[in-house]
């Protein structure tokens, strides 16, 4: 029997580089598409040195309509993760058509192309950014939702078109997986995240102080009301989060309809906590500047994670050393990136 086939939208991205790397490793066979706005070619290389096997790769916008269509007419599909997309907080609320226009029309471009194609199994990127400001933690699956940046706005719209796709038509079988704060890199250091700019997420940032290519980390709030005042999230392993895709895949097997799960460890995680941590793994000291609370932020948030255990027999596996040790091994074997 024909090796079963996968769709991968975003491929060459953070997270989608190393769920590439556990579909390979699991038998699939991967096509991969990205319009390279926010990552590197050489992504493609590093999969294949990590485990010798290739992905099938397009240089191809989800919202190319043509370019889509002659792709699906060329490859059998039997599944798709759609990762592309924009994610910057921040440039979203500068440029919010931008947003709307890749997340929220490439995601239509996409379904509406699968959907002529009878391809029905989906797996999406979503966010813990649609909870908002959460009212309590640890925050579940079905804590209100609200989005106060173009961003959360676009995870949200995609996410109910998603369940109204498969309250139309029975066939569609979705996950929505929100993911928390992803981190880490795979242990070989051949690939990693990879921020073009000034990086907005505070585990890069670290990184980059620690490699000498900034000198302090500006710690944005130090009066929260947590444990020692710095704000608290659920840093989870890029591998980990790689692996909950191949749970989701499987359990869709046997599963119609759309569901939505949370992508944590369960616990959380200071911003000072996470500088001891990457102190501690690389030997190199941060220094830390503090400064005012980043408009937006919340003081905790972390997630719930039962659904996860009970329908996808999944949970994450590693600690926070060993998210930082294998982010720093990236950074330091690749000092700028790809
Ligand atoms: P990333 O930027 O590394 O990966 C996204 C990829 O999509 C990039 O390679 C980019 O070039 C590509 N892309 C963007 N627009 C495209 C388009 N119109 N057509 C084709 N390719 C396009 O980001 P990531 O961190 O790997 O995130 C992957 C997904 O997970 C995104 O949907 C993101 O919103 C979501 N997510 C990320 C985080 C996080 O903190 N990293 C957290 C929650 C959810
Ligand atoms: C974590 C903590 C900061 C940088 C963002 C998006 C969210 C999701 C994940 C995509 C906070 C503090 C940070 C720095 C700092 N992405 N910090 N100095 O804000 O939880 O979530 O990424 O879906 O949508 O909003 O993650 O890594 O930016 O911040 O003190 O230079 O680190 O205040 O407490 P966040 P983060």
């Amino acid at each position: 029997m024909a090796e079963p086939a996968i769709l991968v939208t975003g491929a060459t991205g953070y997270i989608a580089s190393h769920t590439c790397v556990c579909l390979l490793e699991r038998g699939w066979k991967v096509i991969g598409i990205d319009n390279l706005s926010n990552s590197s070619l050489k992504v493609i290389d590093r999969i294949k040195q990590i485990t010798q096997r290739s992905i099938d790769f397009y240089r191809i916008d989800i919202r190319n309509q043509s370019a889509l269509t002659a792709l699906l007419e060329q490859h059998r599909v039997d599944a798709v993760i759609h990762f592309a997309g924009l994610k910057a907080v921040g440039e979203s609320v500068a440029k919010p058509l931008d947003y709307f226009d890749n997340n929220i029309s490439g995601t239509v471009t996409l379904l509406r192309l699968l959907q002529q194609h009878g391809i029905r199994k989906l797996v999406f990127s979503s966010s813990a950014t649609v909870y908002g400001e959460p009212a309590s933690v640890p925050v579940t699956e079905a804590a209100p939702t609200s989005a106060t940046n173009a961003y959360g706005l676009s995870k949200l719209i995609a996410e109910q078109m998603l369940q109204d796709l498969a309250q139309a038509d029975a066939s569609w079988r979705i996950a929505t997986l929100r993911y928390f704060n992803p981190v880490g890199a795979h242990e070989s250091g051949l690939i990693g995240e990879h921020p073009r700019d000034t990086p907005n997420n505070l585990m890069p940032y670290i990184a980059q102080v620690a490699i000498g290519r900034r000198p302090y980390l500006q710690l944005f709030g130090d009066d929260y009301p947590t444990e020692d005042g710095s704000g608290v999230r659920d840093y989870i392993h890029v591998m980990d989060l790689a692996r909950g895709h191949l749970a989701a895949l499987d359990r869709l097997s046997a599963y119609q309809g759309c569901f939505t799960v949370n992508l944590g460890t369960g616990h959380g995680v200071s911003v000072l906590e996470a500088v001891a941590a990457f102190e501690s793994v690389s030997g190199r000291i941060i220094p830390v500047r503090r400064t005012a609370r980043r408009a937006g932020d919340v003081a905790s948030c972390y997630a719930a994670v039962h659904r996860a255990n009970e329908l996808l027999g999944w949970h994450a596996e590693h600690n926070l050393e060993k998210m930082c040790a294998d982010h720093w091994r990236w950074q330091w074997s690749n000092p700028d990136g790809y």
